[in-house]
């Protein structure tokens, strides 16, 4: 994908995020030149993969398929197990833009709609094998178990939210006419609390894609991706 395309979402994001009433920690806004004073104090940023998250899933097609998150906490394997054991996203959810149908293996996420419109979530239980089962889909929204239709799509509004346990497949994006406008377009915000996240190996894709796709440098970097950020300086 594009660094212009990059670099435009995540200032869509922070206009986003402000105006839901989200306010983002000091290193969301640290460029490429900031950096180059961060030493080991950053460390947990760097091995936690916290801060800006921006992917077109190697798909080219950001409108369609893509998502921008920022991540504040998370844990990461280190000796004798995790430390910490949650983590949390902000995530930006412009209509009609998806992430491909994905499950965890490990991990259980709550998606809460955190402001903006509503949010539609396509679910499916999976197979042992990692399919869409035809089976019938249970799902906890706010406390309440609801059932579903294979595929069938849950909407959020604003203070809602869906507990996603592991093997639950599932894709969620902004409802098409709600949101904030911003640039001619609607936005919503979801927020992600959750166990652990493992985006290099718990990440499970009905179809492959590239969870951390080559990107074609057409603009300076404004800020780094979280799996970008350059080691500590001496
Ligand atoms: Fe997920």
């Amino acid at each position: 994908m594009k660094r212009s395309e990059i670099n435009q979402s995540i200032e869509v994001a922070k206009e986003v995020f402000a105006a839901v009433g989200l306010h983002l920690p000091p290193f969301a806004y640290w460029t490429v030149e900031d950096w180059k004073s961060k030493g080991g104090e950053a460390d947990e940023i760097r091995r936690a993969m916290l801060g800006w998250d921006v992917t077109d899933f190697g798909k080219g097609q950001f409108e369609e398929w893509g998502r921008t998150l920022f991540t504040l906490r998370n844990g990461y394997r280190r000796e004798g197990g995790f430390l910490k054991c949650y983590a949390e996203k902000f995530i930006l959810d412009p209509p009609n833009q998806k992430p491909p149908l994905h499950f965890h293996r490990s991990k259980m996420e709550d998606i809460i709609n955190r402001g903006g419109g509503n949010i539609l979530i396509r679910l499916f239980q999976a197979t042992q094998d990692g399919k869409c089962s035809e089976e019938r889909v249970k799902a906890q929204v706010d406390g309440m178990t609801h059932e579903l239709d294979p595929g069938g799509i849950v909407r959020l509004e604003p203070g809602q939210s869906i507990c996603l346990p592991p093997y639950l497949i599932h894709q969620f994006w902004g409802e098409q006419g709600t949101g904030i406008e911003v640039a001619g377009t609607q936005y919503t915000v979801s927020g992600e609390v959750s166990s652990v996240c493992d985006d290099w190996n718990d990440n499970c894709f009905l179809d492959p894609v590239e969870r951390f796709p080559a990107i074609e440098e057409d603009e300076p970097r404004r800020h780094y991706l979280c799996n970008e950020y350059p080691a500590a300086c001496e």
